[in-house]
């Protein structure tokens, strides 16, 4: 593993990460395959972290055996009406809705001048880091929308580094899903999961939940 004193940057994921956003995500997609008629599991919600808004409606419909059953137009309003109620569940966001212990790590990384760039794939990430008033802690934030691929791919990762002008090797990726933390490894950066080590077995670093994660706390597991 890269040795904690090469390390310049820190990438992070946002929904799980820094705020839960899994939640809202979650009872607005639950509605969508309510209507879709697929039945809604823990193992469908933990699959969709971390993946796209049409990624995501694709697994709903799969899931249910309803691949074939939507035209691209119905696909992309069922997506649409998905976001309507989204975008009114996270109007709630304040700062207190940032996870125990991020604004803390947050503010030590920006103390001890590590860069710190966005990786979410989510097209509203800018709205919610200004809700949580964390929008200049940011070198940037990558465009989800100029994307090729999403997580599990690795390109997300990539242009997080480029965002801080680091070499990946000097980055660490900041995940609470598998497909992200694929992705991080995918762009051969040091991957820091956050959550359950059985779903986040792959990951380079595992802390079991965001108040865990400190700079001590990674110097330690590094070396
Ligand atoms: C994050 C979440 C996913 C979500 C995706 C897209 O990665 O973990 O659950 O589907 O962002 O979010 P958006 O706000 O663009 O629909
Ligand atoms: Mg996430």
């Amino acid at each position: 593993m890269t040795n904690f004193n090469e390390i310049k940057g820190f990438a992070f994921d946002l929904d799980g990460v820094i705020t839960d956003t899994a939640k809202f995500h979650a009872q607005a997609w639950q509605q969508v395959a309510d209507k879709v008629g697929t039945n809604w599991t823990e193992d469908l919600a933990d699959g969709l972290k971390g993946i796209s808004r049409m990624d995501s409606l694709e697994m709903i419909l799969k899931a249910g055996g309803h691949e074939n059953d939507y035209s691209q137009a119905e696909k992309e309003k069922l997506a649409a009406e998905k976001n309507d109620n989204y975008v009114q569940l996270i109007k709630t966001l304040t700062p207190d809705d940032i996870l125990p212990g991020m604004l803390d790590f947050i503010k030590s990384l920006q103390a001890s001048g590590y860069k710190m760039s966005l990786a979410s794939v989510s097209l509203n990430a800018p709205v919610i880091l200004k809700s949580l008033g964390l929008t200049d802690a940011f070198e940037g934030i990558v465009n989800p929308a100029s994307l090729k691929k999403g997580k599990p791919d690795p390109e997300i990762y990539v242009r997080a580094a480029e965002v801080m002008k680091l070499d990946p090797k000097q980055v660490i990726g900041v995940e609470d899903a598998a497909a992200g933390v694929t992705a991080i490894n995918g762009a051969n950066e040091t991957s820091l999961g956050i959550g359950n080590s059985d779903v986040l077995h792959e990951a380079d670093l595992i802390f079991p939940d965001t108040a865990a994660v400190t700079i001590e706390a990674i110097k330690e597991k590094m070396g």
